[in-house]
């Protein structure tokens, strides 16, 4: 039987260590730290992720700046705000709440971001910096899975290493940091034909496909870790993830749960990017 991976005590952990800096700084140096929030429409999903992203900033002493903006807001209104926030010395952090509305180019307000305030990590400059591996800020849900990874005192160099999904969000930097701690990484996705025979060669296997209950037990290596960073809503009204527990359990010796495995993480290295940030703005890092 597994361990089960507490996603939710890690993350704790991540956030008190930032919620010291954060406290040191500003009574050592006079330094404050902003993240700005940007949320358009009334996707109810996105606003969940954002009064959690705004509680986090209140718990670690950072100051939040929220723009909640009409689902009519024009592309070239959107690229003005991100501008303006750009050149806010109070904002050391910007995150705009993706998805935005169809009528509004993802790519175009990502790319407006200053790389320094990125602390999502999605500009096409801090992708490239992944890539060679000199990089200030790691896209906030795969750093999270590396540090629940940490947290199993498992050792990645080696390791068969299978990540399911291949999102510039998760899938592709994910694949990126296991490479950088010597795992040998397979990334596989819904075109992938022997996915069963993959998966049960995995020592790590991290499952971000978005399909409920995806990965069954008899698709899991005896004594893997097992790492689910789905979040699916089933018809009736329940999370669960991409990952079928109930089986996945009795293979795996690690697991995180859905909820309160890597959810909490992600906001949790956010944070930290944006603590990062204020500390490379600051010339102080
Ligand atoms: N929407 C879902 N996850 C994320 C995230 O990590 N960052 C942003 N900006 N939007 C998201």
């Amino acid at each position: 039987m597994a361990q089960i991976i507490d996603g939710k005590a890690v993350s704790a952990a991540v956030k008190a260590e930032v919620a010291e800096e954060t406290a040191k700084l500003r009574d050592e140096k006079g330094l404050k730290v902003g993240l700005a929030v940007v949320i358009v429409g009334n996707d109810p999903a996105s606003r969940v992720y954002v009064n959690n992203k705004k509680k986090a900033c209140e718990a670690v002493g950072f100051q939040s700046y929220e723009y909640a903006l009409d689902e009519s807001t024009t592309q070239e209104q959107l690229l003005d705000l991100v501008n303006v926030l750009n050149r806010d010395d109070r904002v050391n952090g910007i995150l705009v709440q993706l998805p935005l509305p169809k009528h509004i180019d993802e790519k175009a307000v990502i790319n407006a971001i200053s790389p320094d305030k990125d602390v999502d990590a999605f500009h096409p400059i801090n992708v490239g910096k992944i890539m060679i591996g000199e990089y200030s800020f790691l896209p906030c849900t795969p750093a999270g899975v590396m540090r629940l990874i940490e947290s199993t005192g498992t050792d990645i160099t080696g390791k068969q290493c299978v990540v399911i999904g291949r999102s510039n969000i998760v899938g592709k930097p994910q694949a990126m940091l296991l490479l950088q701690k010597n795992g040998t990484v397979t990334i596989c996705h819904s075109k992938t034909k022997n996915l069963k025979e993959i998966c049960l060669g995995a020592d790590i296997l991290v499952v971000a496909i978005g399909r409920a209950n995806f990965v069954t037990g008899d698709m899991i290596k005896e004594g893997a870790v097992v790492i689910d960073v789905g979040m699916n809503r089933l018809d009736n009204g329940k999370l669960c993830g991409d990952v079928e527990f109930e089986s996945a359990e009795k293979k795996a010796s690690f697991i995180t749960p859905v909820p309160g495995g890597v959810g909490p993480m992600t906001i949790a290295m956010l944070m930290k990017n944006t603590l990062t940030a204020a500390k490379q703005q600051a010339g102080i890092e």
